[in-house]
């Protein structure tokens, strides 16, 4: 029963996100005038408030929201929003705010990630900052368009899809003096994969022998892999890999309808969890410290060296990196 054991420790006494680094948004994110992000899930919790406090604070030309097709009334809605609690207090009226864009992104499919970076490099000729940030945890046993378990096809397949077609954008922004960053938002529920780390084997199948906490932790290792392994192969961007903390956002709602453990412990959760506030100061540490580096997960913000040992294996590192060459390899910008 080790990853029982593991869900029971992540469940009563994960991390919050309390970490070494003293980081306040409104006197540490720097200007970043003339840049330009892209956040995946960035009309959830986490995503939208690391949209808000970077525009807010730094103020990058643009901020694109890569999220689920929808309405247009309803991406209009998620742009306002952004734009609205950003600029709530304008103090700064002299600098000009950030435009945000929504971008359709189902994470899901191979063709609409395909799509969402076909239509961000035909508006976009640089990307200074890109966060894999979308994620799911609950869902029922399923696959992804292309067939894969839906918490691995989306968590990860889909982030190493969307960030092997921008990587050319990411490179041709770096500078002798700025890297540009790729943010991995990934969890302390890593640890929770099952032995052996990645059941390479059962990966196009709804995995129907894994529990779900399984089926995200198995996702969330493969993203420290892949943080490690964009780090190896393109110097010239910092990529790092975060636990945001435990914060109730729509994806504890999700949890709970799932866990007994988390039903159970969901009248003290507020006592072990921390606001959206918190959550999103190691998005916004990894995105802009001068601290990070490239290749690490941080859990909670600034301490790095946290990682399950299933983590730090080079030879699963490596399986999975030729894994994922061989799925993903045949997808190209140009088609
Ligand atoms: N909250 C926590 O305590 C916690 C702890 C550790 C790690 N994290 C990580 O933090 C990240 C953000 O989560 P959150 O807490 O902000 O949850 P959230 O509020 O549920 O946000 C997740 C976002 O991902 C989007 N999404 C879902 N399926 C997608 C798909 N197929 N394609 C593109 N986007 C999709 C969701 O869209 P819809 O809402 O429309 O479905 C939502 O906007 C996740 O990667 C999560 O694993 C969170």
């Amino acid at each position: 029963m080790p990853e029982f054991r593991e869900m029971a420790k992540v469940t009563l006494f994960g991390s919050g996100n309390k970490g070494g680094a003293e980081f306040t948004p409104a006197k540490d994110i720097p200007p970043l005038a003339g840049k330009v992000v892209l956040i995946t899930g960035a009309a959830g919790d986490l995503g939208r408030q690391t949209a808000i406090e970077l525009a807010k604070y730094g103020r990058p030309s643009r901020i694109y929201v890569a999220d689920l097709p929808r309405g247009d009334a309803e991406k209009k809605a998620v742009v306002e929003r952004i734009t609205r609690e950003a600029y709530v207090q304008d103090e700064d009226a002299a600098t000009p705010k950030t435009e945000v864009r929504f971008l359709d992104l189902d994470l899901t499919s191979f063709e609409s990630v395909r799509a969402c970076a076909v239509e961000f490099v035909a508006k976009e000729e640089r990307l200074d900052i890109l966060f894999l940030n979308a994620g799911i945890i609950r869902v029922a046993k399923g696959t992804t368009k292309e067939g894969y378990e839906v918490h691995f096809g989306l968590n990860y397949l889909g982030h190493a899809l969307l960030a092997k077609l921008l990587i050319p954008t990411l490179e041709k922004t770096a500078t002798n003096t700025s890297k540009p960053r790729v943010v991995v938002v990934s969890s302390e529920g890593h640890a929770m994969a099952p032995k052996g780390g990645i059941q390479f084997d059962n990966l196009k199948s709804e995995c129907a022998s894994m529990d779900y906490s399984q089926r995200y932790g198995q996702s969330k290792l493969a993203l420290i892999h892949l943080t490690r392994h964009l780090s190896t192969q393109h110097p010239s961007l910092t990529t790092a890999a975060v636990h945001p903390g435990r914060i109730l956002t729509g994806m504890a709602d999700a949890l709970k309808k799932e866990s007994l453990l988390v039903k159970l412990t969901a009248p003290i959760a507020p006592f072990f969890c921390v606001p959206v506030s918190v959550g999103i100061v190691n998005h916004l540490w990894a995105a802009t410290s001068p601290a990070v580096l490239s290749g690490s997960y941080y859990e909670p913000v600034g301490v790095p060296g946290k990682e399950s040992a299933l983590a730090r294996d080079a030879a699963l590192g490596r399986r999975l990196a030729e894994f994922t060459a061989e799925q993903i390899g045949g997808v190209e910008l140009v088609g």
